[in-house]
């Protein structure tokens, strides 16, 4: 007894000593090893490097973990497969400039990492980093060893997940065995396939559990909603990684991988402050659909379907029996097996997770088009898609071997082309009262021709097979969207009787509102399904392209952020478009009237702004269908009943394919206030023309104003000149509408980089401005953003006379908020 407490006395003795010893440390000399009991800390504090016995272990090992935080969570193992016994441990530089831990002369874990050096230091960094380095090399950078190229099983923010292919240094997690044993478990999780489409997988040496998907330039894409690993991906000659990053500095939050007895989970746990706990947040697999392969070859998983797997489109179950049994491990196959040299064809699969990229080829300068013929000329191609699908998709990656591991999603995912057989494809069964989307396109080519006798083709179902297909391939050519079932949208026809019901003959009480080329009413439909219905006005010629540009256009799109499209009317001359009916009218309604904008708080205003850029993202890039809105603005915002944005009135859009970017019309349609000016002026539009529309917007949420009819007595620009006057004087501030401002519960951070970020949207130059995804990134980070120029129309009621705006048709314009239509002959 008497010996404990002397040696219990002995030891608390020893750490004060110690402790006063190691304070403020947080290097290692060659002259000052590190013994047990010591400690070194970051220079910040955060982080502590020094001896730890885990869990109800005795063994001794060195490890890193956060200082601030009691309940210890070791982040890094030095020793991890060689513990000490005892306490005799000494962590020290040796001659050779190693980094080596001894127990009495025998070295038990070393750095390995030889190159004599002058004067070698060993240095905890604040980002949790161990690196040795020399004080003489001049760059404090260059790490002959650093402890984030050696992860145990938990991942800091700003340490890499993947691979220098020059030095074949691979950066990949490893479970502890347990909770007692931080020695190598059996579970890996790492980036593979680097030298085809990189994916990211956790799995062991007899089993693969997870992919996240490769990295699809938005995020990985078997994440619905890309909320995995907050990473930035980098693949290039030289490395594959992902970088974990978090956008907040003060949150402690790392991402672990998990063992435990059967499988395991990648988890992301975050230090709570207030509960004083570590809080387990996501974990993957998240779900049935997964785990890797549990459908087999050629199907897809959907965790929401009933059965779960289901084989593609013109694959059957391999073993009918087992499939019945839901054991669908054996998979599907081709219905009709692939003949190559027939020719074949591509189903596309919408949605999805990309199929395992074990056999994968990529080729990042492809475009579409070119990866499919590159799939079609080698027969062992199966499947293609795009490298990329940020800024419009780009880049090709092709399949070889069966496809195993694909998921259904609801409204997220992307597009895989599957080949088939020529004759798998078709399109039969159309039903009556529907009609599919690729009649209407037809039908508007046939409009080009025939002008409007193409309506009662489409009404009276006419069509010839011969012409039908050949004009498919037309469809099919500019428009790879319209291919299997699940995406062949079918638009239900409504009949004029029932439409004059709902809105009581189109009665002046059920009239919303006038716009794009006709007015808008309200109805119910028998089974009290409230409606809007634009009815075209008859009069109007002009208006019919319009309104099958917008049949076409809207029904292809689908997206929280859009009107939904419910069906059309066409019968003799009546031409309607049947929408979803949303409650809250339009933004406009809001924000520029002086009571109900109090209904709109900042956090209000801020999920609409965020809404409407995702919805124009949505629009600009999708890779197949690259749309240009050409008229957004408030009244074109409408608002469902939780306030959800909607963008609507797709009467001036314009697709763009694959590749294009830019188009000119001698039609400049749009609303003046919104179009920027290369628009206005050259008829050039792009989607930096919408962004420019955007910026207008989101500067008139914040302010309350109008950017058309803007006045200021001590001054004569418009909205947009007096922000960035504003902005420029670093008084952005006295923008913000008197009714954000009222309520104290807003972000002023938030609100200025709104401000900044519709600065940036409305800049002269096209190029200057960015894209609807970088839009989307800078709403919702806090790191610093580029400096906006001067934006463009910044003087409005008199005009400039430098070249900014040497058009004096804009003076022509009359009325702010209608729509205009200017022909211009220049
Ligand atoms: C610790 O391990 C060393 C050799 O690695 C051995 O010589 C020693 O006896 C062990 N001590 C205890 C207490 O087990
Ligand atoms: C260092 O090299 C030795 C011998 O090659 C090896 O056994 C040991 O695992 C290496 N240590 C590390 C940390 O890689
Ligand atoms: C310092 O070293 C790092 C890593 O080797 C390198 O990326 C960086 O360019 C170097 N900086 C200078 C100033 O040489
Ligand atoms: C591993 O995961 C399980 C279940 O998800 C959890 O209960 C356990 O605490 C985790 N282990 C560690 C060390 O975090
Ligand atoms: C599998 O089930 C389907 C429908 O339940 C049935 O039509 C089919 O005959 C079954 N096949 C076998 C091989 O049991
Ligand atoms: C593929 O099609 C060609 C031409 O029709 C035919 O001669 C050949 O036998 C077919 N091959 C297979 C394996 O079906
Ligand atoms: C990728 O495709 C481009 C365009 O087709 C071609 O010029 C280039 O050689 C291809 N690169 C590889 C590695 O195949
Ligand atoms: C076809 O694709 C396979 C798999 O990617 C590849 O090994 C083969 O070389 C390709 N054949 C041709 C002719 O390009
Ligand atoms: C994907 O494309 C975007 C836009 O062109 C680009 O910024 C990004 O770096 C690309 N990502 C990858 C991984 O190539
Ligand atoms: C998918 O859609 C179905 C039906 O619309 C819905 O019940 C389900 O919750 C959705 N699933 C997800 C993951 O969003």
């Amino acid at each position: 007894m008497v010996n404990v407490y002397c040696l219990a006395f002995y030891f608390s003795l020893l750490s004060f000593l110690c402790q006063q010893s190691s304070t403020a440390t947080h290097i290692l000399t060659s002259s000052q090893p590190l013994i047990d009991g010591n400690t070194i800390v970051s220079q910040d504090g955060t982080f502590e490097l020094g001896f730890f016995s885990p869990g109800d272990s005795s063994n001794r090992y060195v490890g890193i973990w956060y200082k601030k935080i009691p309940i210890q969570r070791v982040v890094w193992v030095a020793n991890r497969n060689s513990p000490l016994n005892d306490s005799l441990g000494v962590l020290k530089i040796e001659e050779d400039g190693n980094l080596v831990l001894n127990r009495g002369k025998n070295a038990v874990w070393s750095s390995n990492a030889s190159k004599s050096m002058e004067y070698p230091v060993a240095e905890l960094l604040d980002s949790g980093n161990f690196v040795l380095r020399d004080v003489n090399d001049g760059n404090s950078t260059s790490y002959l060893w650093e402890s984030f190229d050696y992860p145990s099983d938990t991942l800091l923010p700003g340490m890499k997940l993947g691979w220098n292919l020059k030095t074949g240094l691979n950066r990949y997690l490893s479970s502890w065995k347990n909770y007692d044993d931080p020695s190598i478990g059996y579970l890996t999780y790492g980036i593979i396939n680097i030298h085809g489409y990189p994916d990211s997988s956790m799995r062991s040496v007899w089993k693969e559990y997870y992919r996240s998907g490769p990295w699809n330039g938005f995020g990985y894409s078997g994440q619905a909603k890309y909320e995995f690993l907050k990473a930035d991906f980098v693949n290039n000659e030289e490395e594959v990684y992902y970088i974990y990053k978090l956008k907040d500095k003060s949150v402690v939050s790392i991402v672990r991988l998990n063992q435990t007895n059967s499988d395991g989970a990648i988890q992301r746990i975050t230090w709570v402050e207030p509960s004083r706990s570590w809080v387990l947040g996501k974990s993957w697999p998240q779900d049935f659909c997964d785990t890797y392969s549990i459908c087999g070859a050629y199907s897809t998983c959907n965790i929401d379907g009933a059965p779960v797997c289901n084989c593609l489109k013109g694959f059957k179950p391999r073993s009918p029996e087992t499939w019945n049994k839901t054991d669908y491990s054996k998979g599907c196959v081709h219905a009709t097996p692939l003949n190559c040299t027939k020719g074949d064809e591509f189903l596309k699969l919408a949605r999805v997770k990309l199929a395992d990229t074990t056999n994968t080829w990529v080729n990042k300068s492809m475009n579409l088009n070119e990866c499919r013929i590159h799939c079609m000329k080698n027969c062992s191609c199966m499947a293609y898609t795009n490298y990329n699908i940020s800024g419009g998709g780009s880049g090709c990656v092709i399949w070889s071997g069966d496809l195993v591991d694909i998921r259904q999603f609801n409204n997220t995912g992307e597009y895989l082309f599957i080949r088939m057989p020529a004759s798998q494809k078709g399109h039969s069964g159309s039903k009556t009262r529907v009609v599919e989307i690729v009649i209407v396109t037809v039908v508007t080519l046939g409009m080009l021709l025939l002008g409007l006798g193409g309506c009662f083709i489409w009404n009276t179902k006419r069509k010839s097979k011969a012409s039908k297909s050949e004009l498919k391939e037309i469809v099919e050519d500019k428009d790879p969207i319209v291919e299997n079932e699940q995406d062949q949208l079918q638009l239900p026809l409504f009949d004029l009787v029932s439409i004059k019901a709902s809105t009581n003959n189109f009665s002046d009480v059920n009239k919303l509102g006038e716009g794009g080329f006709g007015i808008v009413f309200k109805g119910t439909l028998e089974d009290g399904q409230e409606i809007a219905v634009k009815r075209l006005s008859k009069k109007s010629t002009q208006g019919n392209n319009e309104f099958m540009n917008e049949v076409i256009l809207i029904a292809k799109l689908q997206h929280r952020n859009l009107v939904r499209l419910l069906g059309c009317c066409i019968q003799g001359e009546e031409k309607m478009l049947i929408y979803e009916y949303m409650p809250n009218k339009s933004l406009d309604f809001f924000i520029f009237d002086n009571t109900r904008c109090a209904i709109l708080d900042w956090q209000k205003r801020f999920h609409i702004i965020v809404g409407i850029a995702r919805g124009l993202l949505y629009l600009h890039q999708d890779s197949r269908l690259r749309i240009i809105h050409r008229d957004l603005k408030a009244s074109n915002v409408l608002l469902d009943t939780k306030l959800e944005p909607k963008i609507s009135d797709f009467g001036m859009a314009k697709i763009f394919e694959g590749d294009q970017i830019e188009g000119s019309t001698s039609r400049v349609v749009g609303t003046y206030g919104y179009m920027s000016p290369e628009y206005a002026i050259d008829g050039h539009f792009s989607m930096k023309s919408d962004v420019y529309s955007f910026g207008v917007l989101v500067l008139e949420i914040i302010s309350g104003r109008k950017n058309r009819g803007f006045y200021h007595p001590d001054h004569q620009l418009n909205l947009l000149g007096h922000a960035w006057r504003h902005w420029s004087e670093d008084k952005a501030i006295k923008l913000i509408d008197k009714s954000i401002c009222e309520c104290d519960s807003y972000n002023l951070h938030e609100v200025l980089r709104c401000i900044h970020v519709g600065l940036l949207c409305v800049q002269q130059r096209t190029e200057d401005r960015p894209i609807m995804s970088s839009v989307l990134l800078m709403l919702g980070s806090e790191n610093a953003i580029l400096h906006p120029q001067r934006p463009g129309f910044f003087m409005e009621r008199s005009p400039l006379k430098g070249n900014e705006l040497s058009s004096s048709d804009l003076t022509s314009y009359t009325s702010n908020e209608i729509t205009v239509t200017m022909a211009e002959g220049r």
